[in-house]
């Protein structure tokens, strides 16, 4: 199911090692025809798990396996999963990263349902009502349990465009695995996996990043489009010669190209996936590096149901101070909701069918991948200047070190949801507002 992988030797993160990987799954399953329901189980249980690196660790798994079973449906369709708990001693939950699910299908322990305790099952259920890359992930602990191997991705096919027969069509998830602890149990590897692909084939790598930090993926070799951005198609995206994007922490990109008569090369924060022309593995064409994406300014403008003159019914300003403080001992990130400063912030109230706009103000000297349960954002700005390509919707939006990004939302979903940086660790010391409706 998961590939091995490559391993970039990780980096100190928050003064822990932590060894950094990527694994592959081709996508099969979820044919055509009518809307379906599609069932599965996922099993919350201890496995040995062997890293790209070689050392085998003591993971948390769904089913077995890290990444958990990649879980592919048809756009329409209705997902049933049902959650079996068999870790010891732990509550755990699944969370449909980027899915806009009813409130109560969310998985956020805590606040739209219990931890599903050991020996105990929960049912989710919800309409796949979007095509596109997302992923799913334990909302109990989050910061410890996701590292330690509780996620895995959700494809959701469209339902009218089915992808050429002999498409390939792979999800590459980077992960950085860790303990309870965050203690390194793992050294280097590194290999460079290759990968045959016959010349004219179209490809599509559907790229998630399931660490808190950001992680750089560069496509050189052909000309390459990127075709979605946290799920959603951008608009006529334009062809580059090779690109480079920073996803941020829980972020998605698609990104395609057309085979061509020489290797393709992936990298993920390091070694990656080297995809070969059948019957040949000819030397790389020498590639510069490709400039980094702007979404920002990519694809072509298309109408949108509001934009950046609308009039708005909220607003708010969360702002990300320069400086840490302490939270519960610990340092945590300092921020500003309006003129309320962590960690006494009030709720992001709402009222039903509210259009509200959020500004992201980041002085700090670290990414903040804000992540918006339960709605899809549109970026309005960023650092002042108008988006001018396509439509830009995220569900996670990295707000890099200074930057300012304007967005906006449509309240259509009425519950209580999280608005936290998934920074996962962040989110732990406190960087995790809610929005609710009046
Ligand atoms: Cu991916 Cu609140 O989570
Ligand atoms: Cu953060």
């Amino acid at each position: 199911m998961s590939g091995g992988a490559v391993d970039d030797g990780g980096g100190a993160v928050a003064g822990h090692q932590h060894s950094g990987g990527i694994s592959v799954t081709e996508l099969t399953g979820a044919d055509g025809g009518e809307a379906a329901v599609r069932r599965f189980t996922l099993t919350a249980q201890e496995a040995t798990v062997r890293l790209d690196s070689g050392a085998q660790v003591a993971a948390w798994t769904f089913n077995g396996v890290a990444p958990g079973p990649q879980l592919v449906v048809r756009q329409g369709d209705l997902v049933e999963v049902t959650l079996v708990n068999r870790l010891p001693g732990a509550g755990v939950t699944v969370h449909w990263h980027g899915v806009d699910v009813p409130n109560a299908m969310d998985g956020v322990a805590g606040v739209t349902q219990d931890a599903v305790a050991p020996g105990a099952t929960f049912v989710y259920r919800f309409r796949a009502s979007r095509a596109g890359t997302y992923w799913y992930h334990s909302h109990e602990m989050a910061s410890v349990q996701v590292r330690r191997g509780l996620f895995g991705a959700l494809v959701v096919l469209p339902r009218d465009a089915p992808a050429r027969q002999d498409a390939v069509d792979e999800t590459v998830l980077r992960h950085t695995w860790g303990d309870e602890d965050g203690v390194a149990t793992l050294g280097l590897a590194a290999g460079v996996q290759r990968r045959s692909v016959p010349v004219g084939r179209p490809v599509r790598l559907r790229l998630v990043n399931s660490d808190g930090k950001p992680a750089t993926f560069t496509v050189t070799g052909a000309p390459v489009r990127v075709v979605a951005i946290d799920g959603t198609g951008v608009h006529e995206p334009g062809v580059l010669p090779g690109v480079r994007i920073l996803v941020g922490g829980g972020a998605r990109y698609d990104v395609e190209f057309t085979m061509p008569d020489a290797p393709v090369t992936l990298r993920a924060d390091g070694p990656g996936i080297v995809y070969s022309p059948s019957g040949d593995a000819g030397p790389d064409r020498a590639a510069k590096e490709p400039a980094l994406l702007d979404p920002a300014r990519y694809g072509t403008p298309a109408a949108t149901p509001f934009a950046a003159g609308s009039h708005f019914d909220r607003r708010f300003v969360l702002r990300i101070d320069e400086r840490l403080g302490f939270y519960d001992g610990r340092p945590a990130v300092r921020y500003t909701l309006n003129d309320a400063s962590f960690p006494d912030v009030p709720m992001l109230m709402v009222a039903g069918g509210d259009l509200v706009e959020v500004t992201y103000v980041n002085r700090s000297g670290q990414h903040h991948p804000m992540h918006l349960h339960g709605h899809h954002m549109l970026v309005l700005s960023r650092d002042g200047r108008a988006t001018t390509g396509s439509p830009w919707w995220v569900d996670t939006l990295d707000v890099g070190p200074g930057e300012t990004f304007r967005v906006a939302f449509r309240a259509d979903n009425p519950g209580l949801w999280m608005d936290h940086c998934h920074d996962l660790e962040h989110a732990a010391n406190g960087m995790i507002l809610h929005l609710g409706y009046t």
